[in-house]
């Protein structure tokens, strides 16, 4: 692999990877359900767990700069078990990242297409069993428009109703992404620049008109933002403290990526130097974008009206600026395929590694001989993965891809410190700060937005996380090649 990455391109790497469904999707929802305009609390939160275990990533990345990113970290300081458990957790990040993203996509697709009168069938844009219903001309969830209707006295029961059978664009989406990645028509650094400068562009476009909005409609954004806490309702999670440590577990989602920046160490000029400068750079950037767009959104909208799948795009519209919708869902639809591209091709950096570690088949590292990709690999996570997109609602998905990404963001922070005590004579080109506040530091917080996520999300992780063992013990245990190595050079050693 050529050494091409400068500090720049992997700073637009990491945004290119990390900016998406979080904020252009599950930025209404989370904000909607459970933190109301608090929602900036809830990404500040989130931003302060990424900032910790970026610094424990950079520390790794700078030190073992080799694919694999945390699952190679895992390997060298926590040993197999661990590893294993890491790389089968990190499906759960890029695989069923991907799943969330395609789903979030297709909500921008269909709302594009009716927004041009093209309706496609309600059975085949929702998940099954979604209630959906037609309401002016256009088909939604029953749910998100619930609140929508009781304001308006509107009796949901006299509306055209049909209930979602498959999401059959989530679907395409990862058939197309999956065929693009099979026949390795390569991350292209220039396409991806050309991509986040639309990004980015747009969600500048949206500050700029709402900042705008709230300045020449103080009264009306003052309106919107009361209670910035709301009271909680009761449950936990639903508003008030507790509604605000859920919803940052959940748009913890839209910080997601910028440990993607360390899966290119290989391709880094000067990775020792550059590792650390790409992944808090993009991490910073985005942080500042997301808090400004979260609070100027739940000012130009009530939060109860953005359980919506184009939130920023309901904003903008909300300004009266009719183009800026067009835009923001032009630019969401362009920005949300690269975000898919960057994770399936990270799962399949990581398959690669396991399986040259002789964790999974050999197979599943096969590269094709002309198109020299993963394919098999490719294809068989993509036809998992268009499965899970079509058939499970984004809410389920995007809690279990970061309950999954936060347990790896502790074992990376756990590393970092179980390293410095057992080799602290390794040269770190990049030093975590203040081990082990740091490290623990993330470990904590990284923790409480787990532990605020819903049960079933921990019986899902939980679930996922022993079928995994199972599969460690029936197949990588005893096909491991390090293990196979140690037990060679052990039975040499004996007389
Ligand atoms: N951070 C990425 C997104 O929000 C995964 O889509």
């Amino acid at each position: 692999m050529a050494d091409v990455l400068g500090p720049l391109n992997l700073i637009t790497l990491g945004i290119g990877a990390i900016i998406g469904a979080g904020i252009f999707v599950l930025t209404g929802s989370a904000a909607a359900q459970y933190a109301g305009p608090a929602i900036i609390l809830s990404f500040v939160l989130a931003g302060i767990a990424c900032a910790f275990a970026g610094l424990c990533y950079s520390e790794f990345a700078s030190l073992i700069p080799i694919a694999g990113s945390a699952y190679t970290y895992g390997y060298a300081t926590l040993g197999e078990l661990f590893a294993w458990i890491i790389g089968w957790d990190l499906i759960l990040e890029y695989a069923f990242g991907a799943a969330t993203v395609a789903s979030g996509w297709s909500g921008y697709v269909v709302s594009f297409l009716q927004d041009y009168g093209i309706h496609l069938p309600p059975q085949l844009i929702a998940t099954p069993g979604t209630q959906m219903v037609q309401f002016q001309g256009r088909w939604e969830p029953l749910a998100r428009m619930l609140d929508h209707f009781k304001e308006a006295k509107i009796d949901p029961a006299t509306l055209p109703h049909a209930v979602g059978v498959i999401n059959l664009v989530a679907l395409v989406a990862i058939f197309l992404v999956t065929t693009i990645l099979v026949i390795g028509i390569k991350e292209s650094a220039n396409l991806n620049s050309a991509i986040v400068i639309v990004k980015v562009g747009i969600v500048l476009v949206f500050i700029g008109i709402a900042l705008k909005w709230v300045l020449s409609n103080p009264e009306k954004a003052a309106a919107n933002w009361a209670p910035f806490i709301p009271a909680n309702a009761g449950e936990f999670g639903k508003y008030g403290w507790s509604g605000i440590a859920r919803a940052s577990a959940v748009i913890f989602f839209a910080y997601i990526g910028f440990d993607a920046v360390s899966t290119a160490a290989q391709e880094a000029k000067n990775p020792q130097r550059d590792m650390p400068i790409g992944i808090l750079g993009s991490l910073a950037i985005c942080t500042v974008l997301y808090i400004l767009v979260a609070g100027l959104l739940c000012g130009v909208v009530k939060y109860t009206a953005l359980n919506v799948p184009d939130p920023v795009a309901v904003g903008i519209d909300a300004t009266g600026v009719r183009w800026g919708s067009f835009l923001v869902k032009v630019g969401a639809i362009a920005g949300l395929g690269s975000v898919m591209l960057v994770m399936l091709l990270g799962q399949s950096r990581v398959f690669f590694s396991m399986s040259r570690d002789g964790l999974l088949p050999q197979w599943a590292g096969a590269v094709h001989p002309r198109f020299r990709t993963p394919w098999i690999s490719t294809i068989l996570v993509g036809f998992f993965v268009a499965f899970f997109a079509a058939l499970i609602p984004i809410g389920i998905l995007g809690e279990l891809v970061s309950i999954g990404t936060l347990l790896a963001f502790v074992i990376v922070c756990a590393g970092v410190w179980v390293l410095r005590v057992k080799k602290p004579e390794l040269h770190r080109p990049f030093k975590t700060p203040m081990v082990p506040l740091v490290p623990i530091m993330g470990i904590l917080i990284s923790g409480l937005m787990m532990c605020s996520l819903p049960l079933d999300t921990w019986l899902r992780l939980i679930i996922w996380l022993v079928i995994g063992m199972a599969i460690y013990f029936t197949y990588g245990a005893s096909h491991s090649r390090v293990q196979a190595i140690r037990a060679a050079a052990e039975a040499k050693a004996q007389p």
